[in-house]
């Protein structure tokens, strides 16, 4: 069995590909699309996104320090993919894709409604990397989708059918195959 040597590069796959949503100085909403998104701390909570200067988001992002990322589905799958090809600087995307903005609780960008999960979020630190810029930031709410809750409260993601983008491709996340902790469960 042989491996190929490859570059350096980016292949860390799967992960989501979030739609992350800002508002500039005047108001005027826009949505991003990124993969380059992580979750780096849990108390105090905390997420980065990489953006490359060069996108209509990326002064909005550095201005306001603000943003929200959207959890997507596979009926956003559509609107994910258009939000990662088509520039706000030509095109109302939340127009376009007949997604609905929607108020936060403590930042000016708005929320996707169609979207199961709206994380609320702002910018402590920019670390200027190479070809993308990290925003670390804070998260500071979290908005889900009651359609997803039951009887109980439990929250159920995966009902919302999330997707995840692996090298070029976005797929569904299929089936269960455990929960937290399984392995070492008592049977
Ligand atoms: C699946 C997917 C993932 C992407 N991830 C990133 C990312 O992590 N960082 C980034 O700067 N651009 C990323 N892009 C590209 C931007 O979404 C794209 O350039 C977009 O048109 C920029 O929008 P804007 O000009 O309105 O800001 C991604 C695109 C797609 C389709």
């Amino acid at each position: 069995m042989a491996k190929q040597l490859w570059k350096p590069g980016n292949m860390l796959y799967p992960l989501p590909a979030v739609m992350v949503s800002v508002a500039d100085a005047k108001g005027r909403p826009n949505i991003i699309t990124l993969a380059w998104v992580g979750t780096v701390c849990t108390n105090p909570p905390m997420v980065s996104i990489s953006v490359r200067p060069e996108r209509y988001s990326y002064p909005i992002l550095r201005d306001t320090g603000e943003f929200v990322i959207n959890l997507t589905t596979k009926e956003l799958t559509y609107a994910t993919d258009y939000c990662g090809v088509k520039s706000g600087r030509d095109v109302d995307k939340f127009k376009e894709m007949k997604l609905t903005p929607i108020p936060g609780q403590h930042v000016k960008a708005p929320l996707i409604e169609e979207s199961p999960v709206n994380i609320e979020c702002r910018v402590r630190q920019v670390l200027e990397l190479g070809s993308h810029d990290m925003f670390l930031a804070d998260v500071l709410a979290v908005h889900v989708d009651e359609k997803y809750m039951d009887e109980k409260g439990k929250f159920h993601l995966e009902k919302s059918e999330p997707i995840v983008y692996s090298h070029g491709d976005y797929l569904t996340t299929g089936e269960l195959l455990g929960t937290f902790g399984y392995s070492v469960k008592k049977k």
